[in-house]
């Protein structure tokens, strides 16, 4: 049977859905991958095998609602190209980790920030790994950022990247069945 992998995302502008996308997408050749989000049910937590979970920095840390309102009311005004994702004004990853319960399941952390260096821009993804430690996830990689422009823009190189770093962490968590091999 295959493994399981759930990756669990917050998104404003759809940068970080992108992301999310490439990971699964990384994660693709190992595991039978769920991207169900903003929010997972406990069904579809309890029998992962894995769990990555991410979102947007926000004044240097995990998103607030207050933090997911300025953003809604950034791209409104009227000179803003950004769009927001349908999914934007429903909770967020602080939410859902507020009803979360324990899980003796691997996991993951992932954000996306400002390019430039992380003392400055802070990173959420720290947040989220104390919060998956906090509800009992065995975190098995250094959180991970990628990065977008000041404009609110992925920058190009960052889904690959995404689906790389991806692809390790599945070859690190199952590596016979990353090499192709079926025991
Ligand atoms: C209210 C608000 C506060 C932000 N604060 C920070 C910050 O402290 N550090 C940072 O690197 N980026 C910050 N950003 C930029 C976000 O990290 C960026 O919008 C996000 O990565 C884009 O992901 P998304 O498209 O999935 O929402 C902020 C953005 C908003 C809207």
């Amino acid at each position: 049977m295959m493994m399981r992998a759930v990756v669990v995302y917050e998104s404003m502008y759809g940068n970080t859905h992108r992301v999310a996308d490439a990971i699964g997408a990384g994660l693709g050749t190992v595991f039978d991958v769920t991207v169900p989000v903003p929010q997972a049910s406990p069904a579809d937590l309890a029998d992962a095998d894995l769990v990555v979970v991410g979102g947007p920095t926000h004044a240097h840390g995990m998103s607030r609602p207050a933090t997911r309102k300025a953003a809604v009311e950034a791209a409104a005004k009227p000179a803003s190209p950004l769009q927001v994702e349908p999914d934007a004004l429903g909770p967020g990853l602080r939410d859902w980790f507020g009803s979360l319960g324990h899980y003796p399941v691997k996991a993951a952390a992932f954000d996306t920030r400002i390019h430039g260096p992380a003392a400055l821009t802070g990173r959420a993804s720290r947040a989220v790994a104390r919060l998956l430690r906090a509800h009992g996830f065995d975190v098995v990689a250094e959180p991970e950022s990628f990065l977008v422009t000041r404009q609110d823009r992925l920058e190009p190189q960052e889904t690959a990247r995404a689906r790389e770093w991806a692809a390790r962490l599945a070859a690190a968590i199952a590596p016979s069945q990353a090499q192709g091999t079926r025991s």
